[in-house]
């Protein structure tokens, strides 16, 4: 949430800093911001709008500069505008900030600076801390900073350009991420390393309560209390070919079709066939303690949450270890009763989720084991948890979230499979699940070749206003998925249900042509579902089905049918969401919606 860039060098900043920017776009993009140093004096630019919207603006008319910060922002106080957007300036113009986060006592900190003689230009939160540390400079810009961010409350990401120490900049941490990247005469930061990557993969991350002083040569990290950090240089994973489109109108369908290969990604050297089981290398020295736990339980936001609520089908059918499944955000602010006998395992593509953050820090401050399930090397959940695992899906562009989901099922399937080999789960059964596992990606690929059918359903879809979904069993978090997809990136209203909870409610919804996708494959509440789907059409419903080939009885109930490949019910949703990714992409690509940067929407949430 938020993208900051900045760069220290040789070259000339400004196009660096813009394309850096770009490669954030999917942390926020209402507004962005560049600020550099010219000759001793800064030189700002802000834009309402994505990043080409500033470029245009600035159409290379722009002082040359080899040191610089940029901003893109996903507003939390304050509208999108010029004036509310980052980088945020003193009053005697000599001193940028950019800032990632929120800080919570910027009201009372407000009057303090307008007492003292200071005058505020924006709305947001930000601004008080660059007045702050311009009254607090008193020759010294370490000292300034550290002083200002004890006086402030909440999570921050920041990177301040000075005219008073021009060959530096300075940036600092609290819960948002910082990255630096060490290159040759040349360093740079980023919110995250996809900003970095075309320049340098060698980086420092930036933990809680750091501050570091950036030249070009490289960075030296110090604790906000003052005491030498000595930070190993780490190195970025993936390369610059994954983050872009490579030939995909957009980064969603790229990561769409990239499925096959995430989920066998995901599960290389992990799946052990023969044995009809899996080894994961980050749980092997902490499998009993989960097996014997009093509860697991799985947390998480947005989709990550609903491939938790199919863990909790999966690890309770094939290990029998009672789990629970909390939004993160309820979780941590309700007290939880855990100790040392529970398990709470953080499910997150980012790592950075600040609501995840917080239930696993909830978690490990009780005692209980705290695990994490993360896609992004490096992010802070996969650095605080006690142990864990990475989904190796490679980097996730597309605001909404669909590669990172498959291999999030494909990787609980896994901890299910290790976990049930220790208790309940015959070799027999093991292996079968495990060879299974294995014809996934060929099943997605025949899947994804029905694109032109689910492109048509689309047409159709994109002229309504609400549609609902229903699944039931592992599929009813497949039915909430695919819902989500559809009122994420088209804008439709669409309600994701339990089948059989449709006539408790979403039943009055129903009337001639209502769309409701129903998932129907061939699974132990198969005939239950049918008698659903009967309901929808006893009221003129729409219905469009996931079902499996050749299922007579669903093609004469359902108006439309998309067909996927059996398999065992727990591998069914890593089959049945792909439909339901592609029909939400097309009908938000008929509805002209942004895709990759729906409204309101960002990818990392680091703020509350
Ligand atoms: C945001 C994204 C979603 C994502 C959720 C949780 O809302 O738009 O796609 O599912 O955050 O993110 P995480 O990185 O923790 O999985």
């Amino acid at each position: 949430m938020c993208g900051i860039v900045g760069y220290v060098g040789e070259k000339n900043a400004v196009p660096l800093l813009l394309n850096g920017l770009k490669r954030l776009e999917y942390r926020g993009y209402d507004s962005a911001g560049v600020a550099i140093l010219n000759e001793g004096n800064l030189w700002v630019e802000k834009r309402k709008g994505k990043i080409r919207d500033l470029e245009c603006e600035i159409n290379g008319l722009h002082p040359e500069s080899t040191i610089g910060i940029s901003h893109t922002r996903w507003a939390t106080h304050g509208v999108p505008s010029e004036v509310n957007a980052h980088p945020h300036v003193s009053m005697e113009g000599n001193l940028a900030l950019v800032h990632n986060g929120i800080i919570e006592n910027h009201a009372s900190l407000k009057s303090e600076l307008i007492a003292n003689g200071f005058s505020f230009v924006s709305q947001t939160d930000t601004e008080v801390l660059v007045h702050l540390i311009a009254m607090l400079y008193a020759g010294d810009m370490v000292k300034a900073i550290r002083e200002s961010l004890r006086l402030v409350e909440g999570t921050l990401g920041i990177a301040v350009l000075s005219a008073h120490e021009p060959d530096r900049l300075f940036v600092a941490r609290r819960g948002s991420p910082l990255v630096i990247g060490v290159g040759d005469g040349e360093t740079l930061i980023g919110s995250d390393g996809a900003a970095l990557v075309e320049h340098t993969r060698r980086v420092i991350y930036l933990e809680d309560d750091e501050m570091a002083v950036v030249d070009r040569g490289g960075a030296r990290v110090r604790t906000l209390q003052d005491k030498t950090v000595n930070r190993k240089i780490e190195k970025i994973e993936f390369d610059l070919g994954q983050i872009q489109k490579g030939g995909y109108a957009h980064f969603m369908l790229k990561e769409i079709f990239e499925q096959p290969q995430t989920i066998v990604d995901s599960m290389r050297g992990r799946l052990l066939v023969e044995e009809g089981n899996a080894k994961l290398g980050g749980l092997e020295n902490c499998l009993d303690r989960i097996r014997n736990s009093y509860r697991l339980i799985l947390t998480a936001c947005g989709t990550s949450w609903h491939a938790g609520l199919i863990g909790e089908y999966l690890i309770e059918k094939l290990a029998g270890i009672p789990v629970e499944v909390e939004y993160a955000s309820e979780f941590r602010y309700r007290d939880p009763i855990l100790s040392r006998v529970d398990t709470v395992l953080a499910i997150t593509q980012s790592g950075e989720t600040a609501d995840t953050l917080a239930a696993l820090r909830e978690a490990r401050q009780k005692g209980a084991l705290a695990l994490g399930l993360c896609n992004v090397v490096g992010s802070t959940i996969a650095r605080e948890s006690d142990a864990g695992v990475y989904l190796h899906a490679g980097p996730e562009i597309g605001v909404a979230s669909t590669k990172a989901f498959t291999s999030q099922v494909t990787v609980l399937t896994l901890i299910a499979l290790a976990l049930g080999r220790k208790g309940i789960l015959s070799s027999e059964d093991g292996k079968h699940i495990a060879q299974e596992i294995l014809k996934l990606p060929d099943k997605i690929k025949q899947i994804l070749e029905l694109e032109e059918t689910i492109r048509r359903i689309a047409e159709h879809m994109a002229g309504q206003k609400n549609v609902l979904y229903l699944g039931r069993g592992f599929n009813y978090p497949v039915a909430l998925e695919g819902a989500l997809k559809m009122k994420e990136i088209s804008y439709i209203h669409a309600e994701g249900y339990p089948a059989a909870e449709m006539k408790h409610g979403p039943i009055a919804l129903i009337d001639d042509n209502m769309p409701v996708v129903v998932i129907a494959v061939k699974d132990p509440v198969y005939e239950k579902v049918i008698s659903n789907i009967e309901e929808v059409k006893a009221r003129g419903g729409y219905i469009i089905a996931v079902a499996n080939p050749d299922d007579r009885t669903i093609r004469s109930l359902c108006d439309e049918v998309i067909e996927v490949p059996e398999t065992r019910q727990c591998l069914s949703p890593i089959l049945t969401v792909i439909p339901l990714q592609l029909l939400a992409y097309h009908t938000a690509v008929f509805k002209g919606c942004d895709v990759d940067q729906p409204r309101n929407l960002a990818k990392s949430v680091t703020v509350e």
